[in-house]
């Protein structure tokens, strides 16, 4: 038996009884593919396995069985408050951020889910691709003015993440930049991915006191962006409500587009494939970000739902309250979908905006692809002899098992002068 670390003895049939795989440690493994491929071998389509602090949870790996969790949420639903992990979990838990309940969409259920669901995808289907497109060129623009004349820069702090944070602030309603826009950016990045010194919850507190200013000032004066569509939706949602869903939806947009542009560009820039098109050759942009979402998906693991009863998964027996984590990258090269071995990107059958009630929002993907495709082709446009400064195999991954993301993506370039 493997023991839990905490006061809490597991029931038999929990996850934590059956030679659970401690989740935490395995991010260092640099080839997610290689390390899904012997978890599945070993434990099958829903493997047991053990998250910060040996908490159990069950990780699920089948393309079939993550489809069939995300579309019955009668059996697997998204209320975190019914796990039967909470007496074991700390104040300080390092998952609480995702974990812990919140009266926002996303640990909303059935009908209250639907209303909540349905305010957004009407906010966002309100968004002109073209406008877009065009605010986010306007972004790529200044964020490469910023570097273009040193000839180098660090891509991920200084492009990856910067763009999509500031095109969801400017679809919410707020000016891409400026000072209060700019404090608003930096308290987003403290509270999502906080660094060593940085007070992530002082940051979300101003990110929630600003984000009410936002919803305060569109009821006073609305305008053509998503807080006033959502505050002006017939659903009728309360302010709370709205401030709660409007941080989902930029939280939600931010870290995963980010890691979307990042890993397209390191796909770009080290794979002969795609280098030769960068000079005319022959894959495209669009090519390069949907094998991204096939081989290297930003959310590779999404935690994810909780077992309303009993039941089996997988030939697992699940008990009401368990909690399983979605394998949103294990799903997609599951050898069952891709018997001949070969994992290509000819279609967009992936798993990677997840499935289901509570899966990406519709229209949020296709403007998550107008952000990234924009800003991978307006940065190689403007610099089209960039290259990496570092050799392809000295960059890193972050050390997370959620989000597959580089450390930093250096790169050079012939300086420009302005
Ligand atoms: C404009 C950019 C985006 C917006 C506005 C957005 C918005 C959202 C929202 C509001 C949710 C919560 C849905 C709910 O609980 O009902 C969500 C969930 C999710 N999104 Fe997105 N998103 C964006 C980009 C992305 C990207 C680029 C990816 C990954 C490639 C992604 C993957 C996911 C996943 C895996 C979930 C969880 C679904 C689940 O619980 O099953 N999103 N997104």
């Amino acid at each position: 038996m493997t023991d839990t670390g905490s006061d809490l003895t597991p029931p038999p049939g929990c996850p934590a009884h059956q030679g659970s795989v401690p989740l935490a440690g395995l991010e260092y493994q640099q080839s997610p593919a290689q390390l899904y491929r012997s978890l599945r071998r070993e434990h099958g389509t829903v493997a047991p396995v053990l998250l910060d602090g040996d908490v159990p949870a069950w990780l699920v790996l089948g393309y079939t069985e993550v489809s069939y969790v995300t579309s019955h949420d009668e059996l697997f639903a998204r209320d975190s408050r019914r796990w039967n992990q909470w007496p074991a979990i700390p104040q300080d838990w390092p998952l609480l951020p995702f974990v812990g309940y919140q009266p926002s969409v996303l640990f909303t259920e059935g009908e209250e889910h639907r209303r909540r669901a349905g305010v957004i995808t009407q906010a966002l289907e309100g968004i002109d691709q073209f406008e877009l497109a065009r605010d986010c060129q306007i972004i790529a623009d200044r964020l490469i003015a910023s570097f273009v004349g040193s000839g180098q820069a660090e891509l991920m702090s200084s492009y990856a993440h910067a763009l999509p944070m500031r095109a969801a602030v400017q679809m919410c309603g707020m000016p891409h930049e400026g000072t209060d826009t700019q404090q608003l950016v930096d308290d987003l990045r403290i509270s999502l991915d906080a660094a060593e010194g940085d007070d992530p919850v002082a940051a979300y507190t101003r990110v929630g006191e600003r984000i009410q200013q936002l919803v305060k000032e569109k009821r006073d004066r609305p305008g053509p962006d998503v807080t006033s569509r959502m505050l002006l939706d017939p659903a009728g949602l309360t302010d709370e409500e709205i401030v709660q869903d409007l941080i989902s939806v930029i939280a939600a947009a931010q870290q995963p587009t980010a890691n979307w542009i990042g890993n397209t560009l390191r796909l770009l820039l080290t794979d002969e494939r795609f280098a030769l098109n960068v000079s005319g050759g022959r894959l495209s942009v669009g090519e390069a970000l949907n094998e991204v979402l096939w081989l290297d998906t930003p959310t590779q693991n999404f935690i994810g739902r909780w077992a309303v009863r009993d039941t089996q998964l997988g030939g697992r027996q699940i008990r009401a309250g368990d909690c399983l984590v979605l394998g949103l990258a294990a799903a997609n090269t599951d050898p069952q979908i891709w018997p001949e071995q070969h994992v290509g990107a000819e279609n967009s059958a992936h798993l990677s905006f997840s499935n289901g009630e509570h899966r990406c929002p519709y229209p949020a993907p296709l403007l998550a692809d107008v952000i990234a495709r924009t800003a991978v082709e307006t940065l190689l446009e403007r610099l089209p002899d960039l290259v990496l400064a570092v050799e392809p195999e000295e960059l890193t991954w972050r050390p997370s098992i959620w989000m597959r993301g580089l450390t930093a993506l250096p790169a050079q370039f012939t300086p420009v002068v302005q």
